[in-house]
């Protein structure tokens, strides 16, 4: 059984904290909002010594979990130069009135552009025939339930992210989906360099291959 805590103990986190109850528990939770705090600990049953104020007032304690679960608030917009030409584009908009997550991927011989909420993409290729412009194939899933995560888990991925989280860090197989620790740093390097990009007012330059290496060496 591992352990865990939440930081931010919103819909989402909370959401996933239940998701696999037979295999983690809660032990703690740390938010600014009180009534946010009073709820968590009423549901997991924490004592008050293990509820704090902020991350920050967390992050001093000695190890009190195997993880922690992280649903804080985010809104950005990222832009991504890759060495190798590729760019990309991140918005995250918090509090919209339409819960929706879409994904637009161009390449050079065709696209692929989906939206989660309709369990649908599409796969378009240049048609160079006069009049044609491009062909395209749409793809349904036939996904159906909860798919904005309002009342549920974006159509059974919650659930199935938290169990492949708990497979990995278990040694287990994970599933296809699951993102190799390698990429998930260099996830998270991109967002904090994002925020620092943001402070400074200028576009920081990443060498990832280097940061993987230090990171690589460094024991855990
Ligand atoms: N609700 C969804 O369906 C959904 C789906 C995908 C992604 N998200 C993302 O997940 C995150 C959480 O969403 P949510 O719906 O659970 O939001 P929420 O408002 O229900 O919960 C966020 C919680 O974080 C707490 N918080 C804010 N700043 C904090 C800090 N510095 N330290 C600790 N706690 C802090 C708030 O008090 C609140 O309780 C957001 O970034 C959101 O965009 C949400």
């Amino acid at each position: 059984m591992f352990t865990c805590i939440i930081v931010g103990a919103g819909h989402r986190a909370v959401g996933y904290a239940v998701a696999c109850p037979d295999r983690m528990k809660v032990v703690g939770v740390a938010d600014p909002s009180p009534v946010r705090r009073k709820i968590t600990a009423k549901r997991f049953g924490l004592e008050p010594s293990a509820c704090f104020e902020s991350a920050e007032a967390l992050a001093v304690q000695p190890k009190l979990a195997d993880f922690i679960i992280n649903g804080t608030m985010d809104h950005q917009s990222v832009l991504v130069d890759f060495e190798d030409g590729c760019t990309a584009t991140l918005n995250m908009v918090d509090g919209c009135s339409k819960p929706s997550r879409s994904m637009h991927l161009i390449g050079t011989r065709g696209e692929m552009q989906g939206c989660l909420e309709e369990s649908k993409f599409t796969i378009r290729k240049i048609d160079p025939r006069p009049g044609h412009e491009y062909a395209e194939e749409i793809v349904d899933l036939n996904v159906g339930g909860d798919m904005t995560g309002a009342h549920g888990g974006h159509g059974g991925g919650d659930g199935r992210l938290v169990s492949d989280f708990l497979d990995y860090i278990g040694g287990q197989q994970p599933s296809l989906s699951t993102t190799s620790i390698e990429d998930s740093v260099a996830g998270h390097l991109i967002g904090f360099c994002a925020d620092r990009s943001l402070v400074e007012s200028r576009i920081i330059n990443i060498n990832m291959k280097m940061q993987l290496a230090a990171i690589a060496e460094r024991e855990f």
